[in-house]
């Protein structure tokens, strides 16, 4: 990202932990989520699954308050205050391309199609800072079930909405607009892969992609597109926007590997927000038993 290294190396400083952890930055307030289930696994299960993390979750205040979504600012800490007065009312996902079933779906078709149920992933940025986050959300495959995908389908596509009026950061050229990501069909399909619609219990607010993302949790946090308005059922791999802007630096994959340093900075280890020191960086983020099979054969230092 544009800031790595600086925010890499500010982060361990405990002022810094302060800066972001304001009591008083002016953020929108969210309604807590009505129709979130409980889990109808039980912990262990959960656990086994990768759907819960047996760490301790990072503040409320730190997911809301630090946060990267260039369509407000390039300013991490000032992420919630630009975003506070979107407006998500009215919000359309459309789905089409290689399906048999395209249809646009409001926020309310959306939550007919699963229950919401919490999972608690861990977060790990290509910056090298980390948190476990409790979102909120169903599985991506139960929308392209919906839409079934045809025989010739091998990639979904993501779009993130494109209004430089209600997205500020897009009167800049910081990126190519809009911001777009894409996973192959097999890792859309992974139970892992999560649609998010909330995080802690409430409705997902503007500064973390309100009102729908993408949650990837064994790849970097930049595939977790944020806001999305369109998905895309396509043969050939779709571009994505940190490939295009660096293409040495960011690739399609962007599985989480400490063994595959960043060109600019190394991969082994991470400041998880809130903690002292670092920690060692897991392979695939530590979900390695859920998704290692889909990479088989695969050169993971050359499909980054
Ligand atoms: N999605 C959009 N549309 N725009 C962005 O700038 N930033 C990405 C990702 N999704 C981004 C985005 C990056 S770099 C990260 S690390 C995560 O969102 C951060 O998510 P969070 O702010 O909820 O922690």
């Amino acid at each position: 990202m544009k800031a790595a290294i600086a925010a890499g190396s500010v982060l361990a400083t405990g002022a810094t932990y302060r800066w972001f952890n304001r009591t008083t930055t002016p953020m929108a307030e969210t309604a807590a989520l009505s129709d979130l289930v409980s889990a109808e696994l039980t912990d262990a299960q959960r656990l086994q699954n990768g759907f819960l993390v047996d760490e301790e979750w990072t503040p409320e205040r730190s997911i809301l308050t630090y946060n990267n979504f260039y369509e407000f600012t390039t300013s991490k800490e000032g992420v919630a205050q630009a975003a506070m007065n979107f407006k998500v009312d009215g919000w359309q996902l459309q789905v089409g391309g290689l399906v048999q079933n395209p249809k646009t779906f409001s926020m309310s078709d959306l939550k007919a199609i699963s229950p919401l149920e919490e999972r608690v992933y861990r977060m790990r940025c290509v910056e090298a800072w980390s948190m476990v986050i409790p979102w909120a959300g169903f599985p991506l495959s139960r929308l392209l079930e919906v839409v079934q995908p045809t025989a010739d389908a091998k990639y979904v596509a993501f779009e993130t909405l494109h209004d430089p009026v209600r997205m500020p950061g897009q009167k800049t050229d910081v990126l190519d607009w809009p911001y777009v990501e894409g996973l192959r069909l097999d890792e859309a399909m992974n139970p892992l892969t999560l649609l998010a619609m909330g995080l802690y219990g409430k409705e997902l607010p503007p500064q973390d992609g309100a009102p729908i993302r993408l949650v990837t949790p064994w790849k970097y946090g930049f595939k977790g597109i944020k806001s999305i308005v369109k998905i895309t059922l396509t043969a050939m791999e779709p571009p994505t926007s940190w490939n295009r802007y660096a293409p040495n630096e960011y690739g399609f994959y962007a599985n989480v590997n400490p063994a595959v340093d960043h060109p600019r900075w190394s991969q082994a280890t991470e400041q998880r927000i809130g903690e002292a020191g670092r920690r060692k960086t897991l392979m695939f983020n530590g979900y390695e038993e859920q998704v290692a099979s889909m990479y088989e054969g695969m050169d993971l230092s050359v499909h980054i």
